[in-house]
């Protein structure tokens, strides 16, 4: 006979009318196959305690009334199933007033919705009977099917700092399917535009709690609202508009200081006895800023016998652009990019980048589909990725490492961890490293609120986020902070000195390379 099975369940109490403050009671229950969070605290109301007060209608993910935090993540109750032997804290949902224990006054998220008008506005009667091409829905359905949960709200890092001025990932999603809608006779693009459509920091947190649906709020509302808003002349925000002059006039969103990382480096750079052979794309921060973060990369790959070859000509991959909704740009360099690394004859293509390397993974599909084009014949990879998973862990050169003696807490890129879905490889290539200690951070992938444009278009909300995220991080006592996309390094690393953190922010590639030549943090 199998041993019986436990979940225990750490909930929030409070009566604001009885108690002074909150309080959390531990309930153990037997875990039965196939419970979810929902099932746990109806057998703890009618077994163990019926004051405990909880939300729930249909109990099938499709009433939105059983969201609550579910060890700190938003999510519903009945759809998160449980595992044996496992703690869980519930808790109420972020950013709601509490009623009491578990349900909060989803009023503040309905009222702002109705600020915008949440109704297909017409001005003269619908013709009988009215008819709509699928073409015409069909960009609205799946913004349609959101079931006002407010999970994505309380995930939402920016909303959070500037809850009066954004609307948030569900008052988007609302915009954006009315904006889609032809019935709708009102300017929903100058209404996302006033409700701070580029508050968003493109994290992709509201997807990935939005359990009922996954919604692609990020790319099916926001990107196409700012893409809209440019169209009409209302963005991109005054910061973006630098960048993206550079981009049409030079090819880089930032100008040339100093000389480029590919001016730097020998068109192919050989090792001996090669056991694989990569394209490196540099992007527009290494080539033109942070040069030793990519002469570090090439150390880690020499000293893994890859042969490193330099494309000379790229030009940017357009990441900003896309954020921004400066769509133009971006789709001619896209095609520019596109053309060269194939008559350059690319098999596989890195970057340490994750803002380009998400972009030409996600987007450039994209953008060669609209434009009837085949699409690119390369393997597009992040370096962690290329190194883990491509050249396997398993074959990298270990013997060389020396230790490193330092404790390093890990921030998760968005645009790595969501948008790529890498999250395990940069820890597995900090646990290589001898001595080093690697302590996790809580929310590690909390956004920096550098990315969608925010650091450059609303600076301010860009340092609010990244001081949240810094605290979390330093709570950790780690002597250092590492990552892995160099614009979450130059945010990291700006944050800190504006709020008198002392740590060093470094890239994984960074710390492997010390660990390779020997040098000290
Ligand atoms: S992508 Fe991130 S910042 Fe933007 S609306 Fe979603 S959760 Fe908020
Ligand atoms: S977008 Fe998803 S997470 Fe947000 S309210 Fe709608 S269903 Fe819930
Ligand atoms: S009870 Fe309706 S969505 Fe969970």
């Amino acid at each position: 006979m199998s041993e019986k099975k436990f979940v225990t369940l750490n909930v929030y109490r409070y009566n604001p009318d009885a108690d002074n403050e909150p309080r959390y009671e531990t309930y153990k229950i037997a875990y039965t196959r196939g419970q979810v969070v929902l099932d746990a605290l109806n057998y703890i109301h009618e077994n163990l305690d019926s004051t405990i007060a909880f939300r729930w209608n249909c109990g099938t993910g499709q009433c939105g009334g059983c969201s609550v935090m579910i060890n700190n993540t938003p999510g519903l109750a009945c759809r998160t199933l449980l595992e044996p032997d496992q703690t869980y804290s519930i808790s109420p949902l972020a950013r709601f007033p509490v009623v009491k224990d578990l349900v909060v006054d989803h009023d503040r998220g309905v009222r702002r919705i109705e600020k915008i008008r949440p109704y297909v506005e017409r001005v003269e009667p619908a013709p009988r009977p009215e008819k709509l091409s699928r073409e015409e829905v069909s960009e609205a359905m799946e913004m349609k099917s959101c079931i006002e949960c407010y999970s994505c709200v309380a995930a939402c890092p920016a909303l959070v700092e500037t809850w009066q001025e954004f609307i948030g990932p569900a008052g988007m999603g609302r915009l954006a399917r009315l904006g889609y809608d032809p019935r709708d006779v009102l300017d929903r693009v100058k209404l996302a535009f006033i409700n701070g459509v580029y508050n968003c920091t493109t994290c992709g947190a509201c997807k990935e709690v939005c359990l009922p649906r996954h919604i692609d709020i990020r790319r099916k509302a926001i990107e196409k609202l700012r893409a809209l808003a440019v169209d009409q002349g209302l963005g991109p925000m005054p910061g973006h508009k630098e960048f993206i002059k550079n981009a049409d006039e030079t090819g880089y969103v930032i100008g040339v200081t100093t000389t480029p990382f590919v001016e730097r480096v020998p068109k192919v750079i050989e090792v001996e006895e090669p056991v694989d052979e990569v394209f490196f794309f540099p992007g527009c921060l290494i080539n033109l800023r942070l040069q030793n973060v990519g002469m570090n990369v090439m150390e880690v790959l020499k000293r893994n016998r890859v042969r490193v070859r330099i494309p000379k000509n790229f030009v940017c991959c357009s990441s900003v652009m896309f954020r921004s909704g400066s769509r133009k740009t971006a789709n001619e360099l896209v095609l520019k990019n596109v053309e060269y690394f194939e008559g350059l004859g690319v098999k596989k293509l890195v970057s340490l980048c994750p803002g380009c390397m998400s972009t030409i993974k996600l987007d450039w599909p994209l953008v060669l589909h609209e434009m009837g084009r085949k699409p690119y014949t390369f393997k597009a990879m992040d370096i962690n990725e290329y190194l883990v998973s491509d050249l396997g862990i398993e074959n990298m050169n270990t013997k060389e490492l020396k230790p490193l003696n330092i404790t390093v807490t890990y921030h998760d890129p968005c645009h790595l961890n969501r948008h790529q879905g890498i999250s395990e490889e940069p820890r597995k290539l900090l646990n290589l490293i001898p001595s080093l200690r690697f302590i996790e951070s809580d929310e590690s992938d909390r956004c920096c609120g550098a990315g969608g444009g925010v650091r450059a278009g609303v600076r301010n909300l860009s340092y609010t986020i990244a001081g949240k995220k810094l605290d979390l991080m330093n709570e950790t006592g780690a002597d250092a902070l590492a990552t892995s996309c160099s614009f979450c390094t130059i945010q990291l690393k700006d944050a800190a000195s504006r709020s008198g953190y002392t740590q060093k922010v470094y890239n994984v590639t960074d710390l492997l390379a010390m660990s390779y030549k020997g040098t000290k943090p």
